[in-house]
Formats: C-alpha cells, sequence, structure tokens
C-alpha cells in the first residue's frame, strides 16, 4: 500500500467519533418517526454477520473486514432522511473513509454494498453487497421494537415483537443458508410477516444466489421458502 493510503480496520470505524455520531442520530430520527430500532445493536449485528457469511465462504480476511466495515455504516443515511437512506449513507462512507486515506478500490466496495442494500434499490453487486443484504434482511428480533411503541397500531413493530428466536446459517457444503424464525402467532399471525418480509426474503434469496446458495425460510418449524 503506498503512503497516500492506509489500512483501515472495522475497530478503527467502530471507534470512529464521526461514524459514533452519525449512527446515534440516524436512530434518534428514526426513533422520532417511529420506526424500529437502527443503532449501534443493528450496526454491530449487521457487522458481525457480513463478515461470518464472509468467512463462511472462504473470502479472503481482507474481503471479511470490509464487510465488517459495511455492516457497521450500513444505515448511516438515516441521518438526512429514511427514504433513499442507501444512497445517501453511501455518499456519507465515502465522505468519512476517504477522509481516513483508505484505498479506493476498497471505499468502491463499501460504497457500492451500503448504496445497494435498501430493497427498493438492492442489488448483490459485489460479495460484500450481497453478504449485508443476508445480514442486514435477517435481524429480526423483539429488541428492536422501541419500548413506546404501540404494538397493535404498527406491523413492522408486531412483526418484530412476535420474533421469538431467529438464526441464519450457511451450510457451504450443502450449498444453502437457511433463515430459521420462531414467531408468536398470537402476537403476529404468519400471513403478517410474509406482508412485510417477502420483498426482503426475495432480495435474500437473490444474493445467496450470489454466492451459489439456496436460501430457505423456515417459521415455526414449516419450510416456506
Ligand atoms: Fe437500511
Ligand atoms: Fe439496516
Amino acid at each position: 500500500m503506498s503512503d497516500k493510503y492506509k489500512l483501515i480496520t472495522p475497530d478503527d470505524i467502530y471507534k470512529n467519533e464521526a461514524v459514533h455520531a452519525y449512527i446515534k442520530a440516524g436512530n434518534q430520527n428514526l426513533g422520532a418517526i417511529g420506526l424500529t430500532e437502527h443503532g449501534f445493536a443493528h450496526a454491530k449485528r449487521s457487522s458481525n454477520y457480513a463478515r461470518d457469511i464472509l468467512k463462511e465462504l472462504d473470502y479472503p480476511q481482507r474481503t471479511c473486514e470490509l464487510a465488517a466495515i459495511a455492516g457497521y455504516m450500513h444505515d448511516i443515511g438515516n441521518v438526512i432522511n429514511r427514504s433513499d437512506h442507501a444512497h445517501s449513507g453511501a455518499m456519507m462512507a465515502f465522505q468519512v473513509l476517504n477522509n481516513l486515506q483508505m484505498p479506493p478500490d476498497e471505499i468502491a466496495i463499501i460504497c457500492a454494498a451500503i448504496g445497494h442494500h435498501d430493497e427498493k434499490t438492492a442489488y448483490p453487486v459485489n460479495e460484500v453487497a450481497a453478504a449485508l443484504i443476508l445480514s442486514d434482511k435477517t435481524d429480526v428480533r423483539r429488541t428492536r421494537v422501541r419500548h413506546d411503541a404501540v404494538i397493535d397500531v404498527d406491523i413492522h413493530d408486531r412483526v418484530n415483537y412476535a420474533v421469538e428466536k431467529a438464526s441464519f446459517d450457511i451450510d457451504a457444503k450443502q450449498k444453502i443458508c437457511i433463515f430459521d424464525i420462531t414467531i408468536a402467532t398470537d402476537i403476529c399471525p404468519v400471513m403478517e410477516y410474509f406482508e412485510i418480509f417477502l420483498e426482503r426474503m426475495v432480495l435474500c434469496r437473490k444474493a445467496a444466489q450470489y454466492f451459489d446458495l439456496q436460501f430457505e425460510l423456515v417459521i415455526n418449524h414449516t419450510r416456506l421458502l
């Protein structure tokens, strides 16, 4: 690496003051709108899962680190607006990473992944993008529902609240990945889960295909996809 550029690690990003401020503010904005948690817990989980997915599939260590960085930063665009947050987030990430003197070819991969993570315009354009889609879209959990949420009113809250268990596992040998969730059907019928998450699950299938994996969705012990 030339002197012009620096090796930026996931730890550098976890500790970065600007990234910290943007995740915090983005999450506050979504809270004001009444949307689920998109703060540090979601950022760290997305980071860990994106990295682990690529590790499991034997990608080089540096590619796994880029996925960890993209995962952590992917929702910072919520600072600007929920709408188009993938694109504004990619531009913000560019600014941060460019200031840190990350090499341009690495910035390009991360910005592509962040810019392609939101359902409406998502696409697994590279391995980091595919891993980010899978890590982001499989983060459904009760703790993402905010304390002041009225779950009878909002279907997203209800669906997240209803999730008792969720796991995402890759079986590289069998060429499958399984998203296995248990939901309390007295809180949310399986149909409601589908109503909101079908688009996300189709996207996960596309991301899995990037790795030549078959995506399976299991809800309450029944395979649905
Ligand atoms: Fe997002
Ligand atoms: Fe996200």
